[in-house]
């Protein structure tokens, strides 16, 4: 089975589940819409094929879907994992991965969807967040939910501790979700 990551920034889920055993799948492309994106560097580490494209040189969400649509076609992708991609995903893409797009996101959702969760979570001063692994629709965060892990915010936290053990417990939960839904795919 061929997959791909779509990821924009650090990159530190993208390593997570590059670093997996046994995940049953191959990532074969690294798709990006910033140029200087740290994720490329560590694609190229791991000797990942990398798509960096630049929506605004075009017309419209769906004139570039189809081009990474092609691309993934070519790949033999039939899984594509978000990690850390701050785009929707449009119709194109949806109705070629008919819930075969995933997302991680660091909140228990439906709490805090979109840009800075975690940031979201510590000013609203909750007890508890956490992350959550869920399928890609139209909406921000929205999807239907596939596994979520517990984070207790404690009194004195800082948002640096905070992020930090979120993190950890993304690279341990993605990985697991992935390697989980691909053991019932044919
Ligand atoms: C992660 O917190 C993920 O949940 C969110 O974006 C962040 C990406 O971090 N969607 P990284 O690039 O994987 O380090």
């Amino acid at each position: 089975v061929k997959a791909a990551i779509f990821a924009s920034g650090a990159g530190s889920n993208f390593q997570a589940i590059m670093e997996k055993d046994d995940l049953l799948c191959d990532i074969e492309l690294l798709v990006c819409d910033k140029h200087d994106a740290a994720v490329i560097d560590r694609a190229e580490q791991f000797g990942v094929s990398v798509l960096v494209f630049d929506p605004k040189v075009f017309d419209s969400k769906a004139d570039y879907e189809q081009i990474l649509l092609e691309r993934l076609r070519a790949a033999r992708v039939t899984w594509v994992f978000l990690a850390g991609y701050m785009r929707l995903i449009g119709p194109i893409l949806l109705n070629a991965y008919p819930n075969r797009i995933i997302n991680i996101h660091p909140s228990l959702l439906p709490d805090f969807p979109g840009k800075d969760a975690i940031g979201q979570a510590y000013q609203a001063g909750v007890k508890t967040t956490g992350v959550t692994a869920h399928y890609v629709d139209d909406g921000i965060d929205t999807g239907p939910i596939i596994a979520q892990r517990k984070v207790s915010v404690f009194p004195d936290d800082t948002i640096e501790r905070l992020t930090e053990r979120i993190q950890q417990v993304e690279h341990t939960l993605y990985p697991h979700v992935i390697q989980q839904l691909l053991k019932y795919e044919e």
